[in-house]
């Protein structure tokens, strides 16, 4: 299959078509429920404790009973049994516990439409989880004053992949060929297929979710920070690195068979492509845990 690049005419419409689903009411795309709504909001919050979340959790009957069988399963191997969501948050870890939760609604929201488009979504939650992990890690060594923000960043920063894959499952699935088959970044070809990337769909879904403009810029300008507001620059750099830090240990999948270029982005962080590869080797060191994680949670 060729690949040329110059967004066409079918491409705008498409772009338009996508934008119409998002914002438009009558297309009834799926809302995310009040608890995820929730427990995204307080997530993000560095003061939130462990308690603070549980009482979020407790209000969701299916994420509570999957949290207790999580914690319950012989990943952690616990000789006595686990009944109650705030240890059970002990257990799995706070951040653990909100990617999983998060990931899930993301996922089922979006991802419960019959066809699907080639997309590994698996294999994409567990590169969102290595993407976010690494962002917490570089937002803890930075010094930055909400390295849990930056987690969740990096957990959301493709959504836009899922509502591609689930609303448009012909179009997406032959991106994905084409991107593959030619060694192309992804969202260079979706740009060019689609008028949009994902970065874009992800964040125009976050806006019309009502999430923090915190949460949404660095997520859609991961792949283009031109436009991005200053004050969110070094944030969105964090990301950007994050995702390569994941695509580098090669945690789960992200559909991306192209190295995505970090370079700017490791400047405005004063790293080098050496603290790169440390970092990835940090990461690597924890894929299998999240791997087995995965595993035990679904
Ligand atoms: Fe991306
Ligand atoms: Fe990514």
């Amino acid at each position: 299959m060729n690949w040329t690049a110059g967004t066409t005419v079918s491409a705008m419409q498409t772009r338009d078509e996508i934008i119409q689903l998002i914002r438009d009411k009558r297309t009834q795309l799926p809302t995310l429920s009040v608890v995820l709504d929730n427990i995204l909001q307080i997530a993000s919050d560095d003061r939130t404790s462990a308690q603070d979340l549980a009482e979020f959790i407790q209000q969701d009957q299916a994420i509570a009973h999957k949290i207790l069988r999580l914690a319950n399963s012989a990943y952690y191997g616990l000789a006595r049994k686990v009944d109650s969501i705030a240890r059970a948050i002990t257990i799995i870890g706070f951040n653990e516990v909100v990617g999983l939760t998060l990931g899930m609604g993301m996922f089922s929201t979006l991802g419960q439409r019959t066809k699907q488009s080639g997309l590994d979504m698996r294999g994409l939650w567990l590169h969102s989880i290595g993407c976010g992990s690494a962002c917490r890690i570089l937002g803890t060594r930075m010094g930055h004053e909400e390295p849990n923000r930056l987690f969740i960043c990096g957990l959301l920063h493709d959504t836009g992949k899922v509502l591609l894959a689930a609303y448009f499952p012909d179009d997406y699935e032959r991106i994905l060929d084409m991107a593959a088959g030619n060694g192309i970044a992804l969202h260079l070809v979706e740009r060019d297929q689609l008028g949009l990337d994902h970065a874009e769909v992800g964040g125009l879904l976050m806006e019309q979710w009502h999430f923090p403009s915190s949460l949404v810029l660095p997520c859609l300008h991961h792949h283009d920070d031109s436009d991005c507001p200053p004050d969110l620059l070094l944030d969105t750099a964090v990301v950007v690195v994050g995702n390569a830090v994941a695509d580098k240990a090669e945690i789960g999948q992200s559909g991306n068979p192209a190295a995505n270029e970090a370079d700017h982005a490791l400047d405005r962080l004063g790293l080098s492509s050496a603290n790169l590869d440390e970092l990835s080797m940090e990461i690597l060191e924890k894929r299998e845990r999240m791997e087995g994680f995965l595993e035990a949670a679904t």
